[in-house]
């Protein structure tokens, strides 16, 4: 007789944002009724498939909860002054109401520069030096979407998550840094670990939550993981599986699921919730600019 091995519960991120993105849907509608269309303009620079991909599914589902989207597509050769230019044309439009630039950019454009040049009311992304300051403050701010996200799960999961030792392993601007942020002013213990860390999977393995955020291929495996802990899964990256290619997480999933309590899938668990946020963070500053205007 076989013995029913441990499973985590999955998070499932899809059916989260579907949730969320109805809630966003009655807001723009509620935006719309009273004479604003809520607008996102996107910037995408160059070729890069994966960001081809992402552009699309962020169009998409803008159009699916009633924000108009404005698709800007530069060539990779553009330099730094057209697309500042652009972005300077996008700031005035009082018609526009978030600017988001995909990342990354072509290497002769300076992302810090581009970041900075957006008008921090209409930076969606988060990603702002006002947005950043604000966050760690603890004051308003557009937050990034994927740290965002992922709080969401947790709290769905976890409910209050005060006193909770969670690990961040990554330190990226776009992830790592303002989910330390966002789990610090929900009262957790935060630690965050890095390539340079010294003993990072002991550190790992006293965690009740872990985000993973390196953006390397099931590096994270049960020997990582506290029976019981909740992980939140933040990698996408593709691995070559005989002559197909494969969507894997920073976590090999079987391993890590005989051993945590939850945890999100790769698809189908951040990814989605990015997209909400990223919605939320539109019509967010939609209201405040209408707010502001009146
Ligand atoms: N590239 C990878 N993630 C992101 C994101 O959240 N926003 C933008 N603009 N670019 C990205």
């Amino acid at each position: 007789m076989s013995q029913a091995q441990h499973h985590a519960q999955l998070i499932d991120g899809k059916a989260a944002a579907a949730a969320l993105l109805e809630t966003v849907r009655q807001d723009v509608a509620a935006l719309r009724a009273s004479g604003v269309i809520p607008t996102l303009a996107v910037v995408l620079v160059g070729d890069d498939p994966a960001s081809h991909v992402y552009v699309r599914n962020k169009v998409l589902r803008a159009s699916e909860v009633g924000i108009r989207s404005l698709e800007h597509r530069l060539p990779a050769d553009t330099g730094q002054h057209a697309l500042l230019k652009l972005i300077a044309t996008l700031n005035a439009d009082a018609g526009v109401n978030g600017i988001l630039v995909q990342m990354p950019l072509p290497a002769q454009i300076d992302e810090g520069a581009v970041i900075d040049a957006i008008d921090p009311h209409k930076d969606v992304d988060g990603f702002h030096r006002e947005n950043v300051g604000r966050l760690v403050l603890g004051e308003p701010a557009l937050t990034p979407c994927t740290p965002s996200g992922c709080l969401f799960l947790l709290k769905q999961t976890l409910g209050d998550l005060s006193g909770k030792h969670a690990v961040v392993i990554g330190r990226s601007n776009i992830v790592g840094k303002p989910m330390a942020a966002l789990l610090l002013h929900a009262n957790c213990s935060v630690t965050v670990l890095h390539s340079r860390s010294v003993g990072a999977r002991e550190l790992c393995r006293q965690a009740d939550i872990v985000v993973a955020a390196v953006g390397r291929a099931q590096m994270i495996d049960a020997s990582w993981i506290k029976p019981g802990a909740t992980v939140i899964d933040v990698g996408i990256n593709r691995i070559q599986a005989g002559d197909k290619t494969r969507l894997v997480g920073d976590a090999e999933f079987d391993s890590v699921a005989r051993v945590a309590g939850a945890m999100t899938p790769v698809p189908g668990g951040v990814g989605p919730m990015t997209i909400a946020f990223l919605m939320k963070n539109t019509v967010l500053a939609a209201k405040r600019q209408s707010q502001h205007d009146l």
